[in-house]
Formats: C-alpha cells, sequence, structure tokens
C-alpha cells in the first residue's frame, strides 16, 4: 500500500520508500532480491553485470576494516546472456523497481549490457564506473570525464530508461566527474562507491586481500559519502541524487537526505543476514518525519543547504 510519507519519485522510478539494495552486497539471485525486498526496501539494485561471465578473484576477497569492511570481490558475474533470465524472473517476483548494474570495459560493452539488461524487464540502469579493484573499468573510467561522458552517451543512445551513475569517491573533486556525467545525460548520481582500500596482517606481513587493494565501505565512509552528495548538490542544484556509503540507521538516512539525496541506497549495514535493516530505517525516517511535522520526505531534501 502506498504511503505518501515516504513514497518518493527519483527520475520516474517510483519507490515505495526511500532505501534501496545497493549492488554487490547480497547475491545475484531473484530470491534474494527479493527477499530484501520483502523486508521492506523500496527498490533493488543487481550485482554488477558485464558482457562475459567473470570468475572474480580468488580468496580473501573481504576483510574485516576497524567501522567497516573491504572488498575485492573482482566483479563476478554470469554474464548478461545468462543473468538476462533472471532479470526476467526478477520482474516476476519483485514488486518494486528493478535497477540493474552494469559494467564493462568500453563505451560499446557499456550500451550492450545495458540494451540487454532493459530488454530483459530493467525498470533503469546503473552504470558501475567506480568499481576500485578491476582494471580498465573502475578508474580509467569514473575517474576520467572524458571517457565518463562517452559511457554515459552511448548508453542513453541505446536506453530509454533512466540511467543512474554511480561515481567514485576516489577523485580530487566529485564534482567534476558528476557535471560530465549530467551533461552526458545522466538522470540520477549514485554517490558513492567504495573507498580505496587496503589490510596488512601484521603477522604474515603481507597485504590480506589477494588482490592486495579493495573497496572500503560501511560506517567508516559514512562522513565521506555525505560530503560527496553535499558538494554534488551545491554543484548541480537539480539533478536527483542517491545517497550511498555507510547508511546503517534511519538517522544516517536523513542526514543524507539534507545534504541533497532523494532516496538512500544501503549494503553493508544487511550483514548476510538482515534485510529487515529497511524496514528499521523507513520506520525511523517515518517517526522523524511526522516529529518535525512534514507531510513527505521529499520535503526534508537539500535542507542542509538553506543559508
Ligand atoms: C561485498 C561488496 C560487493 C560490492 N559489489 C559491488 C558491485 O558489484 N557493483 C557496485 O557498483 N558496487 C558494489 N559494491 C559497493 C556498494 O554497492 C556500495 O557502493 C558501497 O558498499 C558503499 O555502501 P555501504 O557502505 O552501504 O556498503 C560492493 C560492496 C561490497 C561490500
Amino acid at each position: 500500500m502506498e504511503n505518501n510519507l515516504l513514497s518518493t519519485n527519483v527520475a520516474g522510478l517510483q519507490l515505495e520508500n526511500p532505501t534501496i539494495l545497493a549492488s554487490g552486497v547480497l547475491g545475484y539471485s531473484a530470491e534474494s532480491l527479493n527477499r530484501v525486498a520483502k523486508g521492506g526496501a523500496g527498490g533493488v539494485v543487481t550485482k554488477s553485470i558485464g558482457i562475459e561471465p567473470r570468475v572474480g578473484y580468488p580468496n580473501p576477497t573481504v576483510v574485516q576494516a576497524e567501522a567497516g569492511i573491504i572488498n575485492a570481490m573482482g566483479l563476478p558475474n554470469p554474464g548478461i546472456d545468462v543473468y538476462a533470465q533472471e532479470i526476467k524472473f526478477c520482474k516476476t517476483l519483485l514488486r518494486v523497481p528493478v535497477i540493474v548494474s552494469v559494467f564493462g570495459y568500453s563505451a560499446d560493452e557499456y550500451a550492450t549490457v545495458a540494451k540487454k539488461a532493459v530488454a530483459a524487464g530493467a525498470d533503469a540502469v546503473e552504470l558501475n564506473v567506480s568499481c576500485p579493484h578491476v582494471q580498465f573499468t573502475g578508474a580509467e573510467i569514473g575517474q576520467n570525464p572524458k571517457h565518463l561522458a562517452e559511457v554515459v552517451e552511448k548508453v542513453k543512445a541505446a536506453i530509454g530508461k533512466p540511467i543512474l551513475v554511480k561515481l567514485s569517491p576516489n577523485v580530487a573533486d566529485i564534482t567534476v566527474t558528476a557535471r560530465a556525467a549530467v551533461e552526458a545525460g545522466a538522470d540520477v548520481l549514485t554517490a558513492v562507491n567504495t573507498l580505496k582500500a587496503m589490510a596488512i596482517d601484521s603477522e604474515t606481513m603481507r597485504p590480506i586481500l589477494s588482490n592486495l587493494k579493495g573497496g572500503l565501505s560501511g560506517p567508516a565512509v559514512k562522513p565521506v559519502a555525505l560530503r560527496c552528495v553535499y558538494d554534488v548538490r551545491e554543484a548541480l542544484p537539480d539533478v536527483p541524487i542517491i545517497g550511498c556509503g555507510g547508511i546503517t540507521d534511519w538517522k544516517d538516512a536523513v542526514e543524507f537526505m539534507l545534504a541533497g539525496a532523494s532516496a538512500v541506497q544501503v549494503g553493508t549495514a544487511i550483514g548476510l543476514e538482515n534485510p529487515e535493516v529497511f524496514q528499521t530505517i523507513t520506520k525511523g525516517v517515518e517517526v522523524y518525519l511526522r516529529k518535525k511535522n512534514y507531510r513527505s520526505v521529499k520535503e526534508i531534501v537539500n535542507l542542509a543547504h538553506r543559508s
């Protein structure tokens, strides 16, 4: 049932509440995405899918950090041709928008995967141009405004669904890449992907991850992600933003919305067992809105920018 207090619309994506599963944190299957939707998520993003199957990196691919985790999974995925069946299955099971995360090694590859994802039923695509641990698809595109614009333009010409561009925090000025993405046709910016990081074992005296470096997520990144959303909003007053990075409770979600996000993505906080985190966050946001006498979650977006 529609809850007017919490429902929102992000570039045409109708969400019953402003929480969305972040890409990659759960498995790929329609069943696991459906568990999250039933746990209260207003939308889901799939794991990033490429043109060909990829096995990813050998273990260890995840290591615990002080207030989060560092992962270098290596973008394991079955390839879009196989995954298209799962997207179709998602569309029969889930009652919330299904956003397919896409990666590639060239603008043409991104466009091909995006087109196939939309043909299979994706409600939108999120371009992962910011994976910090796979060569030639993350930093090389997401940190280079020219390459980023090329990718977005090609995808825009290939599909008629909303395009989310997932920005990297691993840049000197996030507004430069944000602007390039929007000028090339991005409908929504997701801010942000993981921060490049590493862990070293003092006993073995070696880096822990098989890939040596990975991406940090969880509460440790929240203040950085929040600042990214704030900066992007200051530079681009009109583009819809989805906040992502360390969001764990309702207060985090509210802070991201005050900074400029219309909705938030939640990843690490789910752990592996707790899809109910979405319900807990939305309930908290609802109580907050009532307490402050707002009639819609949309009313608090950007409020931290008032002078
Ligand atoms: C294990 C793991 C796998 C991830 N895989 C992807 C992925 O395939 N594509 C992507 O765009 N982001 C991926 N991410 C990044 C998350 O979607 C999110 O941007 C990041 O974790 C920050 O949010 P969080 O602190 O709520 O987890 C992954 C994160 C984790 C922890």
